[in-house]
Order: structure tokens, then sequence, then C-alpha cells
């Protein structure tokens, strides 16, 4: 047993040196940062926000002449420019300093979807 003892005294310090082992954190998976998708834009909360005063709810209030939606049969395009650049008439606000393009085509879509006739 006497002669066992250096021997079990190294195999102690082997073992607690532990075998080398990478204790680096690794970077969690699934952690880029979000980045702003066209899907992601809540177009009901910008409506209610920017959009809800002039043409209400249903889009069909009219508040100040606003265009009631539920009728308007314009195409994605001058929607599109309508709320970009405002109504000619001065009214209705331009919302190109405001809106990003993305949020300017889903609120062109968004108005789209008052009209019944214009569903898909
Ligand atoms: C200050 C009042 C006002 C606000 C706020 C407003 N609008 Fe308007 N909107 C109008 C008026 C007035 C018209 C009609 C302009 C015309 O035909 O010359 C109009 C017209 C439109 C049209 C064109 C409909 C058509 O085919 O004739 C769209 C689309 C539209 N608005 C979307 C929006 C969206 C989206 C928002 C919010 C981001 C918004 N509006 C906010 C007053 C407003």
């Amino acid at each position: 047993m006497k002669r066992l003892f250096p021997l079990m005294f190294i195999a102690l310090i082997v073992l607690a040196c532990g075998g080398g082992e990478d204790t680096t954190p690794t970077e969690a998976p699934g952690t880029t940062p979000p980045v702003a998708k066209a899907q992601d834009i809540d177009a009901k909360k910008i409506w209610k926000i920017r959009c809800i005063a002039c043409h209400g709810l249903y889009g069909d209030m009219g508040t100040n002449g606003a265009a009631n939606l539920q009728e308007a049969t314009s195409d994605l395009a001058y929607r599109i420019n309508i709320i970009t650049n405002g109504s000619e008439n001065g009214v209705m606000t331009a919302f190109g300093e405001i809106l990003s393009e993305e949020e300017i085509e889903a609120m062109a879509k968004y108005t789209m979807s008052f009209n019944k006739a214009l569903e898909q």
C-alpha cells in the first residue's frame, strides 16, 4: 500500500487539472438582430394612430372630405402615391416623411381591404 500512494497522488493531480476542456461560452443560436420585414408591420396599429381621425375605423367616416375607402376602387400605385405625397387639395397629410416605404405599401394594401369588391 505504501508504494501505491505516490501513484494515487499523481493520478489525483491529473484529475484535478481536468482534460483541458474548452469552457469558452459559444454564441447562442438564433441571436441575429431583428430586421423589420413587411409581414411584421402592424397596419391596423398604424391605421388607428395615423389615419382613423379622417377615415374612421372602417374607412367610411369621411371627416374633412376623406375618401370613403369602402367604395374607393383606385389601384395600389394610386394609393401609395396619395399616402406618400398627401392629397392634391392638401387635406390628407403626406406620410412620406413619417412612414417607411414598406409601411406605406402595407397601408395602401390595408386600405384596399376595406372595399369588399377589391378582396381577392
Ligand atoms: C387629415 C385627414 C386625413 C388623414 C389623417 C388621412 N387621410 Fe387619407 N384621405 C383624406 C382625404 C381628404 C382624401 C381624399 C383626397 C382626394 O381625393 O383628393 C383621402 C384619400 C385617401 C386615399 C385614396 C382613396 C381613393 O382611392 O380615393 C387613401 C388610400 C388614403 N386616403 C389612405 C390614408 C391612409 C393610409 C392614412 C394614414 C396613414 C390616411 N389616409 C390618413 C384625408 C386623410
